[in-house]
């Protein structure tokens, strides 16, 4: 743990520089729009060290995979959203002394990022050696209202000297990836144009040729008013800068604004990317610095307004929380089918910015509850589209009849990864894909889904399961073999119970949606039927496998079994591992994991989540007292789950404390790594620990179900639901709940058991209950 970050509620600060927490605040203070993003680097020259990241979503790089012994099956590439055109760049000289944090004195430094506007601050003075001391203010953003605009505000007083003053505004497209497999470059230039303060410098992809365009211009006022200036343009391959000189007296506030436009071939054909960067920089330099920022003030409240959460009386919490929400906002805007979530969004390098089943298993429900209806569909019409690339995959592996295998890490719909070994085995991903459409169909009741693209991806995936599950004689059941659960520190096992759980309720769902589909749309139903080639004889096999499937028990512990075998590993608990042997992925060798009980992640717990309804509350306490006392949560994605499932059970005390592992884990940098980037989906994973887990949130027979309970150390909290039309604020203090209706429409809720209706802009409040389990029957 690193707790360098002062505490505030809307803001991350950083009050003095320690260059050996640059990397960690550079992915800390990143920037995004949906569309692209920024790691949080300095504008100017710095020499020291630093992950220069600039990412535009959608372009990436299939970088040749590079395993040691190929086998067939595995992907040709590893898709990397790639370091980008480098748009911040700003190198400062007064006096011909470079201004660089790693050489000279600094006397004060703060770099802050303001969530609730959407920005990024620093402040410094600093001595030059050889020239003086300057103050510097310097606030940058990546528009969320105007999605290619960003914009840098740099103002310096030189504060004991007069002199010259030498800006270079540059774009710079000869950028590479710290995590290229054969150490390549990803860029090629495609074009480039410089007149007076302005530049545009367009560069594709190797391979694949994306294209971007990256443009600027540059704008500098020396005490408020605007200087003429008569730029030296300077132009080579992959490069393009504006250098400008002012002379300055001491205590002259100089103020620089570049505006930068950042488009992608995904948006505009590629002939028209130089012209089209034109224009977005008329826009938005006409439209200048102070309302840019004032468009992108008014969007950010838009956000906040549907998803912030409130806490009172834990600002630790507060600001952890805030910084998810806002981080989750930063990276996926709904707004282009096309794009996904990054497990690190735009934050760092690693994980190559692809899709992860972290989108359907943990994501979706913070994108349902806290946005526009049509964010969350994006999602699930994503993998609707990929589903041709999911039918080739499973055909790839020898799979027949138009079953559909979805990859576990993908950019266009195809497999790539460089750890294949563990991965690919992980066929657990198809369960989370089906399970979103039903997460987003009850969320919604947007039933219509089913019929236009859902049911659909369903059958291909339940085609995929049924072919995967065969018939044991021995054990007179069908048996899934050779996975990897959601526990990659167990590789090849076979009849993973969570992998096992899924394929029986994916094909019970299947079964049911059709159902809807032929009782609501015959049409399409029919329609749908004759493309797929569907014979009854395959719904006849789903239901055998629904009732025959083999479940991993273990009689004598009354538990199920997170897979075959699991119990003749040397049962030992995690209190009882030395804390210097901690995380075991660092300390021990990958045999001894494997054959260990230690579990990475949720598996058997991450199964009981999906599915909690189908077991009583005596079975959900043990198993989870059974599998917790063995978890390590060495994935970012396990705690919150675990957090979750404690409070499910009324263990309050367990489910906060697994929950402060999550809600700050890259602010305080718990596992020593946020300097790769942030936990991005981790994130999502927080906000279901108090959404889910503290506001007891569920979904049952079409309505909304809460249930909310506090922890001690809180005062009060509040947090918001998008339901269906409605959109509600739930406010829990110790003795009440509050529950505002914020919209027009009249919301039917179960609270504590006890349904309730709340007519449009009005609201209700309830005591407080104190025992959650004993209150999710029903
Ligand atoms: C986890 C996977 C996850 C991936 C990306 C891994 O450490 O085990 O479940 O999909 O990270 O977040």
């Amino acid at each position: 743990m690193n707790r360098y970050l002062k505490i505030d509620p809307w803001r991350i600060i950083e009050e003095s520089f320690n260059p050996d927490n640059n990397r960690v605040s550079e992915s800390l203070f990143s920037l995004g729009n949906g569309r692209m993003g920024q790691r949080g680097n300095f504008e100017e020259h710095y020499s020291g060290d630093t992950l220069q990241g600039t990412y535009v979503a959608g372009v990436y790089y299939p970088d040749k995979t590079k395993v040691g012994w190929w086998k067939v099956g595995y992907p040709e590439y590893f898709a990397k959203v790639i370091n980008a055109p480098n748009w911040i760049g700003l190198d400062i000289e007064l006096n011909g002394k470079p201004l660089d944090l790693a050489s000279c004195k600094i006397l004060g430094f703060n770099r802050i990022l303001n969530m609730k506007e959407g920005y990024l601050e620093r402040n410094f003075r600093v001595e030059i050696y050889g020239a003086g001391i300057i103050e510097a203010e310097v606030r940058r953003f990546i528009s969320i209202a105007d999605t290619e605009a960003g914009a840098i505000r740099y103002s310096l007083i030189p504060v004991n000297f007069s002199g010259t003053l030498a800006v270079t505004a540059y774009l710079d497209g000869d950028v590479r990836n710290e995590d290229a497999n054969y150490n390549e470059k990803f860029w090629d230039e495609a074009g480039r144009q410089i007149k007076d303060s302005r530049a545009i410098l367009v560069s594709k992809t190797r391979k694949l040729d994306f294209q971007v365009a990256t443009g600027m211009e540059l704008k500098i006022f020396r005490n408020g008013i605007e200087t003429q200036l008569n730029p030296i343009p300077e132009s080579r391959k992959k490069y393009v800068a504006c250098k400008a000189e002012i002379q300055f007296n001491h205590d002259d506030q100089i103020t620089i604004y570049k505006y930068a436009a950042v488009l992608s071939s995904l948006n505009h054909p590629s002939d028209r990317l130089m012209d089209n960067a034109h224009q977005v920089l008329d826009r938005i330099v006409t439209r200048s610095f102070d309302r840019l920022m004032a468009d992108q003030t008014a969007a950010w409240y838009e956000k906040w307004e549907k998803s912030d959460i409130v806490i009172s009386g834990d600002d630790a919490a507060q600001q952890g929380i805030r910084f998810n929400i806002f981080q989750l906002n930063q990276t996926y805007s709904g707004e282009d089918e096309r794009l996904n979530i990054g497990p690190k969004g735009f934050t760092g390098e690693k994980y190559g910015g692809s899709t992860y089943w972290d989108t359907e298993a943990f994501c979706l429900p913070f994108y349902l509850c806290s946005a526009d209806q049509k964010v969350a569909r994006s999602l699930v019409v994503y993998r609707y589209k990929h589903l041709p690339k999911a039918i080739e995959n499973a055909k790839k592996l020898g799979f027949t009849n138009g079953a559909a295998l979805y990859p576990m890490v993908t950019m266009n719909g195809e497999e790539c990864h460089n750890e294949w070994e563990i991965t690919f085995e992980e066929i657990h991903r198809n369960g989370a894909i089906a399970y979103a459409i039903y997460n987003y169909v009850r969320h919604t009741d947007d039933k219509k889904y089913l019929a236009d693209y859902g049911l659909e991806v369903l059958i291909a995936i339940s085609r995929f399961w049924s072919q995967r599950t065969t018939w044991s004689e021995p054990k007179n059941q069908f048996v899934i073999l050779g996975v990897t659960g959601p526990n990659e520190y167990e590789n090849n096992v076979n009849n993973n119970w969570y992998t096992n759980r899924f394929a029986i309720w994916t094909l019970r769902y299947t079964i049911e949606s059709m159902d809807i589909v032929r009782d609501n749309w015959p049409e399409k139903y029919n329609v749908l039927l004759k493309k797929l080639k569907f014979r009854a004889s395959e719904t006849e096999r789903w239901e055998r496998i629904i009732q025959q499937m083999y479940l991993p028990y273990d009689e004598k512990s009354g538990l199920f079994m997170q897979q075959e075998g699991y119990m003749d590993k040397e049962q030992k608990l995690v209190s009882e591992l030395d804390p210097n042997e901690r995380p075991l992925n660092q300390k021990w060798s990958w045999d001894r994991i494997l054959r260990s009980c230690f579990i990475k992640q949720a598996d058997v717990i991450q199964g009981m989540y999906f599915f909690e309804d189908e077991f009583d509350d005596e079975i959900l306490a043990k198993h989870f007292n059974f599998y917790e006392s063995r978890t390590v949560h060495e994935s970012s994605l396990s705690a919150c789950i675990h957090s979750v499932m404690a409070s499910r059970i009324g263990e309050q005390q367990k489910a906060y404390e697994l929950y402060l592992r999550t809600a700050r884990l890259d602010l305080d940098d718990y596992n020593d790594e946020a300097d790769q980037g942030c936990h991005i989906t981790s994130m999502a994973g927080t906000w279901l620990s108090i959404v889910e887990g503290f506001g007891g949130k569920r979904i049952k027979n079409g309505k909304l179900c809460l249930n909310p309970a506090i922890p001690d150390k809180w005062r009060s909290y509040s947090f918001k639901i998008r339901f269906r039309g409605s959109s509600l604020e739930i406010n829990v203090t110790r003795d009440e709940v509050r529950i505002i209706n914020r919209s027009e429409k009249t919301a039917e809720i179960v609270l504590y058991g006890k349904e309730y209706s709340i007519k449009g802009n009005q609201e209700m409040i309830r005591d407080t209950v104190s025992e959650p389990s004993s209150l999710f029957k029903g």
